[in-house]
C-alpha cells in the first residue's frame, strides 16, 4: 500500500494546481532560452533528397511509406515564408528558435555549393538575432542529398568526409551570425528507424548496419564539432559567448511491463542501448555499442571527448516493454490501455522529462531541451502538456539541474515523416491547402505567452 501511495503522490507532483500553474515560468533562470523547434525537410517544402524519393515509393508488400500517401511537397513553405514564421515567434514572445539546414539544398551535387541558399539561411539567423531571438542551427536532421544516399549514406565511411566538408562550409557561411549549433539530430532514432525497423530510408532491417550507422553519426558529430570550433574566435552576439555546440539526443523512458526477470532485463538492455549509448560516448570520447547476438563496437574517436558545450534533449514519452517469452530478440514496446495518450498513442508523461534531466545532469554540461511536444489535432490538450512539461523543468532546476532552455516541437504543423501530415504538432496550425499556407493560433499559444511573460520576456 505504501508503494502505491508513493506512486500516486509522485505523479501528482507533476500536476501543478491552478495557483502554481499560473506561476510557471517565474522559476526559470535569467537567460533561459524559451522557443520552438523545426527541421528543414519538415517545414521548408520544395526539397529534393532521399526522403522525397522515399515518400513516393512503397514497401515490398505494397503499403505506402507515408501513412496518408501525401508526400512532404510544399510543406508549410517556410522556405518562402520565413517572415510569417518570425511573426509567429513574436506572437509567442519566444527568445529562441531552432531550425535546420538542408544539406541537399546547400550541396545539391558533390562539392557544388549553393551560395544563394546559404545566404538565405544566413539572413534568417540575422533576422532572428535582430528580433532578439537566438538561432540554434541544426546541420543534419535525417535527410541526405540524393548523391550521398546513392553512395550508401552513413553506411559508407566516405560520407563522413563529405559531411565534414559540408560542416566546414556551413561554418564559413553562417559563422558570423550563429553561436549555437546542433550537429546531428537523434542519431539513435535515425539508426533504429532506418536500419532496424526499416520504416525510414533506406528501409533496412540489419542490426550490424544499424550499429555501424549509429557509430558513424556519433563520429559525424565529432567531425562537425571540430569544424565549428574553428569559429570560436568569431562571436555573433559580441556578448562574450563563443560557439556552443551540442547534438540533439532522443530519450524515451522505458518501463518494464512486469517485475519478471525477462521484462526487467529487456528493459535495461533497451534503455542502455537507446538512452545511454550516445551520452556515454560524448562523456568518455569512446563509442561502445553492443547488440546482443549481433555485433559490438568499442573504439575511441578523436575529438569526441569534450566536444559538447550543452546536451540537447528531445523528450516525448514513455514506453512499456514486454519481453515475449521464447523470443529473446523481441522486446515489445507498447502503451497500456487507460494511459493518457496523444494522437499517435504516445503516453503523456511529464515526469519522464524530469527523470531524464536528472540523469543527464551528470554529463556536467547545461542541458537544452531541443524538442518536446505532442501531436494534438484538437489543440485542446497541448496547453496542459506545455505547462506540465515546463513545470517538470522548474522542478529539475529546483533540484540543481542546469537547464538552459526549452524548445517546443513545433512552431508550426510539420511533415511528420512516416506519419505524414496527420500528426499535428504545431503551436500554430498550418492550412496546407490554402495558397498562403495560412498559420492559425492553437490554444497553446496563450499558454506559451503566459510562460514567456512570467520569464520576463514580454511585458
Ligand atoms: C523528433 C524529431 O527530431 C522530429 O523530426 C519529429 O518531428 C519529432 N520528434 C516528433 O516526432
Amino acid at each position: 500500500l505504501s508503494l502505491l501511495v508513493a506512486a500516486c503522490s509522485d505523479s501528482a507532483r507533476f500536476e501543478p494546481d491552478a495557483a502554481r500553474t499560473a506561476l510557471i515560468g517565474t522559476q526559470l533562470p535569467r537567460g533561459f532560452l524559451l522557443g520552438t523547434s523545426t527541421s528543414s525537410h519538415q517545414v521548408e517544402g520544395g526539397n529534393t533528397n532521399d526522403w522525397t524519393r522515399w515518400e513516393r515509393e512503397r514497401f515490398p508488400d505494397g503499403s505506402p511509406h507515408i501513412k496518408d500517401e501525401r508526400p512532404s511537397g510544399e510543406a508549410a513553405d517556410s522556405w518562402n515564408r520565413f517572415d510569417a514564421d518570425v511573426r509567429s515567434m513574436q506572437v509567442l514572445g519566444a527568445n529562441a528558435y531552432r531550425f535546420g539546414l538542408e544539406w541537399s539544398r546547400l550541396e545539391p551535387a558533390p562539392g557544388v555549393w549553393n551560395a544563394e541558399a546559404a545566404e538565405r539561411y544566413r539572413q534568417w539567423a540575422r533576422t532572428l538575432r535582430l528580433q532578439g531571438i537566438t538561432p540554434l542551427v541544426t546541420l543534419y536532421h535525417f535527410t541526405l542529398p540524393l548523391w550521398v544516399s546513392d553512395m550508401g549514406g552513413w553506411e559508407n565511411p566516405a560520407t563522413l568526409e563529405a559531411f565534414e566538408a559540408y560542416a566546414a562550409r556551413v561554418a564559413e557561411a553562417l559563422g558570423g551570425e550563429v553561436d549555437l549549433w546542433c550537429t546531428v539530430n537523434e542519431p539513435n532514432v535515425y539508426a533504429v528507424q532506418g536500419y532496424l525497423d526499416g520504416i525510414w530510408p533506406p528501409g533496412k532491417k540489419d542490426t550490424k548496419a544499424m550499429a555501424a550507422v549509429l557509430d558513424r553519426l556519433i563520429e559525424a558529430h565529432a567531425r562537425a564539432a571540430r569544424q565549428l570550433r574553428a569559429l570560436d574566435t568569431v562571436d555573433a552576439d559580441g556578448d562574450g559567448h563563443a560557439t556552443r555546440i551540442g547534438l540533439a539526443h532522443h530519450a524515451r523512458l522505458f518501463q518494464a511491463a512486469s517485475g519478471s526477470m525477462a521484462d526487467t532485463a529487456a528493459t535495461a538492455l533497451t534503455d542502455a542501448f537507446f538512452n545511454n549509448s550516445v551520452p556515454e560516448a560524448l562523456r568518455t570520447g569512446r563509442i561502445r555499442l553492443s547488440v546482443p547476438g549481433s555485433t559490438s563496437i568499442d573504439r575511441e574517436v578523436e575529438g569526441l571527448k569534450d566536444s559538447i558545450d550543452y546536451f540537447g534533449l528531445n523528450y516525448y514519452t514513455r514506453d512499456y516493454i514486454r519481453q515475449d517469452l521464447g523470443d529473446a530478440a523481441l522486446a515489445r514496446q507498447y502503451t497500456p490501455k487507460g494511459k493518457g495518450v496523444n494522437d499517435l498513442g504516445w503516453e503523456l508523461y511529464p515526469e519522464g522529462l524530469f527523470l531524464f534531466l536528472q540523469r543527464y545532469a551528470t554529463l556536467g554540461v547545461p542541458i537544452l531541451i531541443t524538442e518536446n511536444g505532442m501531436p494534438d489535432r484538437s489543440g485542446e490538450r497541448r496547453p496542459r502538456f506545455l505547462q506540465t512539461h515546463l513545470y517538470a523543468v522548474e522542478e529539475a532546476l529546483a533540484e540543481g539541474v542546469n537547464v538552459g532552455g526549452y524548445f517546443h516541437w513545433s512552431l508550426i504543423d510539420n511533415f511528420e515523416w512516416a506519419e505524414g501530415y496527420e500528426a499535428k504538432f504545431g503551436l500554430f496550425a498550418v492550412d496546407l491547402d490554402s495558397p498562403d499556407k495560412r498559420r492559425t493560433e492553437t490554444p497553446a499559444v496563450s499558454a506559451f505567452q503566459d510562460i514567456a511573460r512570467n520569464l520576463g520576456l514580454t511585458p
